[in-house]
């Protein structure tokens, strides 16, 4: 059969996708973002990322999250974007909002990792190759470095920003004291910083302890969430063991030895809840990120369109009462 060429749903905007101002700034993002850390690189099938790609933009995620060192391997999931925005998604720029990143480890030798103006600017000339792009909305320095001058990488980031490789600036995992200096450069040179993108969700309350949410807000930057659902943890996918196909198999990012008894009799209790509220775990730990205005959006990673689809339904009811809320304090033991 002749393949048939992609269009992108009619009703894409229309199905129940909402949308959240990322601070003080003109941009809108979806309360849900693909991210394509795991699960898009040069061992994972290409038919599959697609499928899960358009799938995700005919629900009406617009906003993909990608970095120079996603795959594996290094670089492959913004090659695997890049084949997939030439053949299907390139009539749709213009409503897509793609971010790349730079600051982990890259390419060998002292310019292929943390914060330097050379690193940056060399890596996000390779990103745009790789995906076949003439500019990232929103370029990240991805994490704090703390023997390179924040200066230095915040001016490197301003000066991408004025070369038109990328429209925004971000920065990402910064700790409070870098944060705020970021935001004060950034704004002092007419560069807000419009997204900081950091690890959220209900077994990981840094944002929380290290003030960046209220930070975010008064500097007019939004906040985004990644690994909302602890890598797959909070999800039913190991209440009842590990699948072989599932990421804390592989042992990698996700440590199966996290998953004691102690830890999956939590989890039960939290699914329970979540039961109760109508929803799945999954839908449950995302919609406790969202009930947070300050939160713009949450990346979640996905190995299946129907995972997209159960996340998507989060958004559905993101209200919470005092004792839930309480009570899943006391389960995580925030
Ligand atoms: N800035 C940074 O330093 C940084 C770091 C990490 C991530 N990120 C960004 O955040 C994105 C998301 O991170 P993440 O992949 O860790 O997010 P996550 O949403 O916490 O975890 C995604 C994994 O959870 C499982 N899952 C998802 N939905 C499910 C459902 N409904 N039911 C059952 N299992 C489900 C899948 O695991 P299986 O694959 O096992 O099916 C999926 O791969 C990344 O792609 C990246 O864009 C940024």
């Amino acid at each position: 059969m002749i393949n048939p060429v992609y269009a992108a749903a009619f009703d894409r905007y229309d199905n129940g996708m909402a949308y959240r101002r990322c601070g003080r700034s003109g941009i809108m993002l979806p309360a849900v973002s693909l991210g394509l850390w795991q699960n898009f690189g040069d061992t994972a099938p290409l038919s599959r990322s697609r499928e899960m790609l358009l799938h995700a933009f005919d629900k009406g995620i617009c906003h993909f999250d990608l970095a120079n060192n996603y795959g594996p391997s290094y670089g492959s999931a913004e090659a695997t974007f890049g084949r997939i925005f030439k053949s299907d998604l390139h009539p749709y720029r213009d409503e897509m909002f793609i971010s790349t990143k730079a600051g982990y480890d890259m390419w060998p030798g002292p310019y292929g990792n943390f914060g330097s103006r050379k690193y940056l600017m060399s890596s996000l000339d390779q990103s745009l190759k790789r995906m076949g792009l003439d500019y990232v909305d929103i370029f990240y320095s991805h994490r704090f470095d703390p023997d390179t001058p924040l200066q230095e990488t915040m001016q490197a980031l301003i000066d991408i920003v004025r070369s038109g490789k990328a429209l925004y600036a971000g920065i990402s995992n910064y700790p409070h004291q870098a944060a705020e200096y970021a935001y004060r450069y950034l704004a002092d040179h007419d560069v807000p910083c419009l997204l900081h993108q950091v690890k959220y969700n209900m077994l990981h309350r840094v944002p929380e302890t290290d003030n960046l949410l209220s930070q975010a807000k008064e500097a007019g930057s939004g906040l985004i969430a990644f690994s909302p659902l602890a890598q797959g943890l909070l999800t039913d996918r190991y209440l009842n063991g590990i699948p072989s196909d599932s990421r804390a198999a592989r042992d990698f990012t996700l440590k199966k030895d996290s998953l004691t008894p102690e830890f999956i009799e939590r989890l039960s209790r939290l699914n329970a809840m979540a039961a109760e509220r109508g929803q799945t775990l999954a839908q449950m730990a995302l919609a406790w990120n969202l009930k947070d205005d300050n939160v713009t959006s949450v990346i979640i990673g996905a190995s299946s369109t129907a995972q997209i689809d159960d996340n998507l339904q989060a958004i559905r009811n993101t209200c919470f009462s005092d004792e839930e809320l309480k009570l899943i304090n006391e389960i995580t033991g925030a």
